[in-house]
């Protein structure tokens, strides 16, 4: 089997936390390239990798033969112009989310790459956690009924450090809404479908953090209502003070359908809670053994912390999918979906009405 070749560009901290172990994880990888405009931050990767060939400048990276696919984990204003570089010198991608800064720019995205017969995918990292891959499969099987409610809800506590580019507009696009909501979003695509239409809020409650400017919201709420006729309401905050900053605070997602319900926790991964509808109440139920990993995944479930593991399955899907010529799940176009959505949210909270979604 021929080695699969990939360039790292931007080595800063979910590269380490996800992109790398993940990766490792992957028979027949090597990393070949690494990108990072920062030079301590790529001296550091280089170390830790033994991976010699390393630039600042990610035109040097994008274009090498010994680069078959590029991760790109880099600010969200720079992953259009990178993605459309890299399609450009013929390699698969898979970025980060938000996809980009706008919907235009995602789609535009994701046109390339399927020109290009790349493989593409969005790092959408939550479908991977086994109880929300348990949920996404009852729910296309049926067994909510029809869906009347889609609820999540992602509350964190960030306080008011400075976020560093994240909570500067031109480098991030949106706060709240990409950095957190948008995997929110791709649940609710995943698990209800697509949106008719929205109103939505957002806040800037600390426009300075830590003495610098902060133009992006820390707060953001959406009612929506789906193609299908399901109402849904998401909210997201870095200022639920007390609620922990890390991924292990709440991220909740619930759907109501017309037969039964279901609750998603992030931090109970192996298992849901349910109840029919006209019965006593909620009850727990453990997600079986086969979704425990992503199919076709070598990672030991029970090896290492849960929540951090399921991340590894996404480099795995990537591979595979390169691998086996197929569409990676989620791909580009779930990415632009999201970036859609996240448009229309913007732009709902800055005229103050309902926006219908194409
Ligand atoms: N999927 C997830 O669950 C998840 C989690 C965290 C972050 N993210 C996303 O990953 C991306 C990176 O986030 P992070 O937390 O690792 O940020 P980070 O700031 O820790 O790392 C980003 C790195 O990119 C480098 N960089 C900046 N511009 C560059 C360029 N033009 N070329 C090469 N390198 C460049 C920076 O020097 C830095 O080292 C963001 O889009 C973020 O939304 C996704």
């Amino acid at each position: 089997m021929k080695s699969i070749g990939i360039a790292i560009i931007g080595c800063g901290g979910i590269t380490l936390q996800n992109h790398l172990p993940g990766l490792a994880l992957c028979a027949d990888v090597r990393v070949t390239a690494l990108c990072d405009t920062d030079a301590a931050t790529l001296e550091r990767a280089r170390q830790q990798t033994g991976v010699t060939t390393a630039s600042t400048r990610y035109e040097d990276i994008v274009s090498r033969d010994d680069v078959d696919a590029v991760i790109i984990a880099t600010p969200n204003f720079t992953h259009a112009p990178i993605a459309l570089a890299a399609i450009r010198g013929g390699k698969h991608v898979l970025c980060e989310k938000p996809l980009a800064l706008s919907a235009t720019d995602a789609k535009a995205m994701a046109a390339a790459a399927d020109a290009a017969n790349v493989r593409h995918m969005t790092a959408f990292t939550y479908r991977f956690v086994p109880a929300m891959r348990y949920l996404a499969h009852l729910m296309k099987q049926g067994a909510a009924g029809q869906p009347y409610h889609y609820r999540s809800c992602r509350l964190q506590d960030w306080g008011t450090r400075n976020l560093g580019w994240r909570q500067v507009k031109k480098l991030a696009g949106t706060g709240e809404l990409g950095d957190m909501l948008s995997h929110r979003i791709d649940f609710a695509h995943l698990l209800v479908g697509p949106m008719r239409r929205l109103v939505a809020q957002t806040k800037v409650l600390h426009a300075l953090r830590q003495g610098a400017p902060s133009d992006l919201e820390d707060w953001v709420a959406i009612l929506a209502e789906f193609q299908n006729g399901a109402s849904g309401v998401l909210e997201s905050s870095k200022l639920a003070s007390g609620r922990n900053e890390s991924w292990r605070s709440l991220d909740y997602a619930e759907v109501n359908g017309s037969e039964a319900s279901f609750v998603f926790i992030t931090g109970e991964w192996n298992k849901l809670q349910t109840g029919k509808a006209g019965g006593p109440g909620l009850e727990t139920i453990e997600i079986p053994k086969e979704f425990h990993t992503w199919p076709g995944s070598p990672r030991d479930p029970g090896a290492g912390d849960p929540l951090v593991t399921f991340r590894y399955d996404q480099a795995f899907e990537f591979i595979d999918a390169i691998r086996n010529q197929r569409p990676c799940v989620p791909s580009f176009h779930d990415g632009a979906r999201a970036q859609t959505v996240m448009d229309a949210a913007v732009h709902s909270s800055e005229i103050s009405q309902w926006v219908n979604l194409a």
